[in-house]
Parts: C-alpha cells; sequence; structure tokens
C-alpha cells in the first residue's frame, strides 16, 4: 500500500513517515521545504534503511501534483503540508487562507480524478476555540477560530464532511493534535524553528542549549492549578503512530471518522518547567510575562475514542519528551557547529 505524505519531511510528517516505513508501507513524499530540510530525507532512510520516493514542489501546484499521481498508484494520502503558526496567521491571512485551502482541494481532486480513496488530514484543537468545559471529547463543537490558521482547520474539516457525504466510499480521518512535543530516540529528527521559536519546548530547547537566556512565562493569573496555562502535550513518536492506526482504520472502510490526538493529561508551564529540568538536569530560568493574547487557559483532550477505536494509547511521558527534545537539540547544535 502506497501512501503519499504532503509535508512528510517536517516535524510530524517526518515521525510519521518513519512509523509507516517501518510499519511496511511504502512512502511518497512531496515537501517544498517551506518549513523543513531535504537532509531529513538522509535521516529517514538512516532510521528505517529504506527510501520514500520523494517530490520538492508545493502541492497547490496542480500540474506536477497530477504527474505524481500518473505515475505512482496513491492507495492513501497523509496531508501534513500547510501553514502553522499562528501569530503569523493574523498577519497573513491570504498567504494561510489560500495555502491551507488550495492544497487540500487540490488533493481532494486528484483523489477524484484518480480514484484515490483514503485521506488523513491533520487538524488541530484550535478547532475547539475557547472551550467550556475539559476534556474535550469529538462531540464539542467548532466554534469560531481565534486566528486565521485556526479557522482554516475548521473550513478544511467542514469541506471534508461535505465531501464525504457525497462519496460514500471515501474513508477520511480527521484527527486533532494536541500540543506535539519530543523528538526521535536517535536524535535526527526533532523540531528546530528558524528564529525565535514560538511553542514552548523548542523555546525551552534553547534556553537549555545557552542560545536563550531565560522562558517567558505568559501569565501567572489563570484559573489553574498554578495560574500558568495548561496543555496536552503529546511526544511526536506517540502522535506518528497515531496515524499509521487510523490508516489501519481506513481499512475497514469507516467513512468519516474523528479523532483527539493527546493524552488525556494537563500539564502547566512550571510542571513542564519541572519536568524538563529533572529529566535533563538543567535548570531553565525563567520570568513571568503578561498573557499572550490569543492564549487559553485550559486545553486538554478526551481520548478514549481513539483509545476505543483504534486502540491509541501515549506510551511516552512528557520527561521522555522533554529528553528527546533536548537530546535532538543538543545533536543538531553540534551538527551545526562542525
Ligand atoms: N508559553 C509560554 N512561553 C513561551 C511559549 C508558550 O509560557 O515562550 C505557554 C503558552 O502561554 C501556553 C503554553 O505555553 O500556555 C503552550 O504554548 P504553545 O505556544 O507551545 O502552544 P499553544 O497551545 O499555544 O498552540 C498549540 C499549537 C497550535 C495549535 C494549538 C491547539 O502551536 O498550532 O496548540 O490547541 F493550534
Amino acid at each position: 500500500m502506497r501512501v503519499l505524505v504532503t509535508g512528510g519531511l517536517g516535524f510530524i510528517g517526518s515521525h510519521t513517515v518513519c512509523d509507516l516505513l517501518e510499519s511496511g508501507y511504502d512512502v511518497t513524499i512531496i515537501d517544498n521545504l517551506y518549513n523543513s530540510k531535504e537532509v531529513v530525507l538522509e535521516r529517514i532512510k538512516e532510521i528505517t534503511g529504506r527510501a520514500p520516493n520523494f517530490y520538492k514542489f508545493d502541492v497547490q501546484n496542480k500540474e506536477k501534483l497530477e504527474e505524481v499521481f500518473k505515475k505512482e498508484k496513491i492507495d492513501a494520502i497523509i496531508h501534513f503540508a500547510g501553514y502553522k503558526a499562528v501569530g503569523e496567521s493574523v498577519e497573513k491571512p491570504l498567504e494561510y487562507y489560500e495555502n491551507n485551502l488550495d492544497t487540500t482541494f487540490a488533493l481532494l481532486w486528484m483523489m477524484k480524478k484518480y480514484g484515490t480513496k483514503n485521506f488523513v488530514f491533520s487538524s488541530s484543537a484550535t478547532i475547539y476555540g475557547v472551550p467550556d468545559k475539559v476534556p474535550l471529547k469529538e462531540t464539542d463543537p467548532r466554534k469560531e477560530a481565534t486566528s486565521p490558521y485556526g479557522e482554516s482547520k475548521v473550513m478544511i474539516e467542514r469541506i471534508l464532511e461535505d465531501v464525504s457525504h457525497v462519496n460514500k466510499d471515501y474513508n477520511i480521518a480527521i484527527l486533532r493534535y494536541f500540543n506535539p512535543i519530543g523528538a526521535h530516540k536517535s536524535g535526527l529528527l526533532g523540531e528546530d524553528p528558524n528564529g525565535i521559536p514560538n511553542n514552548l519546548l523548542p523555546y525551552i530547547n534553547k534556553v537549555a542549549v545557552g542560545e536563550l537566556k531565560y522562558l517567558n512565562v505568559f501569565g501567572n493569573d489563570y484559573p489553574t492549578k498554578d495560574g500558568t496555562g495548561v496543555r496536552d502535550y503529546i511526544h511526536v513518536l506517540d502522535l506518528a503512530r497515531g496515524h499509521v492506526l487510523a490508516l489501519k482504520k481506513l481499512e475497514t472502510n469507516p467513512g468519516l471518522v474523528i479523532y483527539n490526538l493527546g493524552t488525556g493529561k494537563g500539564t502547566s508551564v512550571l510542571e513542564m518547567i519541572k519536568a524538563y529540568e529533572e529529566a535533563t538536569n538543567i535548570k531553565i530560568p525563567y520570568e513571568i510575562k503578561p498573557r499572550r493574547s490569543g492564549d487559553v487557559a485550559i486545553n486538554y483532550a478526551d481520548c478514549s475514542k481513539a483509545n476505543i477505536e483504534l486502540g491509541f494509547k501515549a506510551k511516552y511521558t512528557i520527561k521522555d519528551a522533554c529528553l528527546d527534545g533536548y537530546n535532538y537539540q543538543l545533536a543538531e547544535e553540534k551538527r551545526k557547529n562542525s
């Protein structure tokens, strides 16, 4: 079975590609390297001993996309490619809507033309907006998102539902990720954003290796256990497994299915700092700063549906993820300096 993975050299994509290859799937990657590096392809080969087919172009390019579908028999698509920075999306709404929607449209048209029936979509907990209650269940309402990034995910979920209504033979899995963190155990794959990271763990990693002086903790007056924001952090290796399990589910012809992928546990920013310090033995200095606009106080998943229907259960702890993330950052610094 051949799986087309768009954005397959990115953070979640590359870990998923490894799991797919190790699980016996054939993989074709399309990635325009907007937020990833070609060296990741070599690292995937090093980890798995297998070589995915790789095409470098933007999934919005319909002509090039069609060439791939003509050449290869694609049985399933996992669609990761997309812009994902919440703050940036507010500044660049057109770019975000255009890129995230057009890549999805291009793939859906190819599915129609070339008879591909299986589609897995990278959605996000952001579609729940400001939650009325936690833990969040798949049946909780999608809300108006607080950013164009989030709204693009809301729109695509809706589009997939409409497409599924008229294509009863399609199998579509919408996966709503909570907060992916960590890195591959080999130290070869991970998350290394350019510039100052927006997300908590990449920022802490840079403090740990001495690239940034201290962490800014955005707000300590939220109605949470210690006043800092609470999130459901999931190891990227667990998240990757969730995709393989979702693909297996699609092989049973379920139609459209939606799953939260998280751990079911909420961790505050201060708890995360402590876990990181314990896992790595490195002190993470921090300063309390005002709340970051657009942040919700608390957000974590009810993952019982994925557990019951997919057999999905996160097996790594927050500390595992902290240590793996740190080891990757350290290895990456060494590679850059050598
Ligand atoms: N935080 C800090 N300091 C930082 C960065 C983050 O204190 O330097 C705090 C935030 O205020 C928040 C928590 O750490 O309480 C997590 O923040 P992240 O930026 O790591 O993650 P978010 O929960 O804001 O966003 C993530 C993804 C989005 C996705 C969203 C869905 O980045 O793509 O989860 O819930 F939409």
